[in-house]
């Protein structure tokens, strides 16, 4: 089968975009990051994806003004050019209009640092932390309309500690956030992700390696 062809949309940093060009790496990944492309001319991302050998792209959100259609029809324009199968938004920090997400249902991946349907938008650490829940994570779905609410197609849990702040629990998630998307992204690539009535189901997963207890009931539990 080709690899399909993937642009990855980011806003800064780009970390996550950094490990799915580590994953397309490999041999026998089945997708290839043809490009890059940001709505921030000054986006961090752009010199690693640059130094990696991507191509880039710059399409600033700035210069369309309050003029969202025309922003986005310039970057369909630029993606259709080079015949994209795949987008994945990473740190993607614009929210997109029904328009372009109709162009892209089914085809257009998100990463979001919460385990959805908990905690859509901004801050969710602090959310999480303000919350008091005890095991939170990161989400890649598929991307609708609707913000934060698309698909399922893989999450990731991690503890959350007493000790936490923001930082601490965000990095502990990122960490999270860099094995789910290449993950996820070659699920879909592969085509064994089906969507039916808004849930994925991944052929040939199991469903993953076992209860997450937390705090850790070691010790006390009666011993069986
Ligand atoms: C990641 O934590 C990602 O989940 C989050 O932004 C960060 C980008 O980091 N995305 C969102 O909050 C989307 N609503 P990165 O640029 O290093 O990949």
């Amino acid at each position: 089968m080709p690899r399909k062809r993937v642009a990855v949309l980011i806003s800064g940093r780009g970390s996550n975009m950094t490990a799915l060009i580590e994953a397309a790496k490999a041999e026998d990944y089945p997708a290839d990051i043809c490009v890059v492309m940001s709505n921030r001319p000054d986006a961090a991302g752009l010199a690693h994806a640059t130094a990696a050998g991507i191509a880039t792209v710059t399409i600033d959100h700035a210069v369309f003004g309050k003029n969202r259609e025309a922003f986005e029809r310039a970057m369909q324009r630029d993606l259709q050019s080079r015949s994209i199968d795949l987008v994945c938004l990473a740190g993607f920090m614009r929210l997109l209009t029904p328009w372009l997400v109709r162009q892209w249902l089914g085809r257009m991946l998100n990463i979001h640092p919460a385990l959805l349907p908990a905690f859509k938008g901004l801050h969710t650490h602090e959310a999480a932390l303000q919350t008091g829940v005890k095991i939170h994570g990161a989400t890649v779905h598929f991307v609708v309309p609707e913000m934060d609410s698309g698909p399922i197609i893989c999450q990731g849990a991690v503890p959350v500690h007493d000790a936490d702040t923001p930082r601490t629990l965000a990095a502990r998630v990122l960490a999270v956030e860099h094995r789910l998307y290449p993950l996820a992204l070659r699920l879909v690539a592969e085509g064994r992700v089906r969507i039916e009535s808004g849930r994925c189901f991944v052929a040939g997963m199991a469903g993953g390696d076992g209860t997450m207890i937390v705090p850790s009931a070691e010790g006390c539990e009666p011993s069986r």
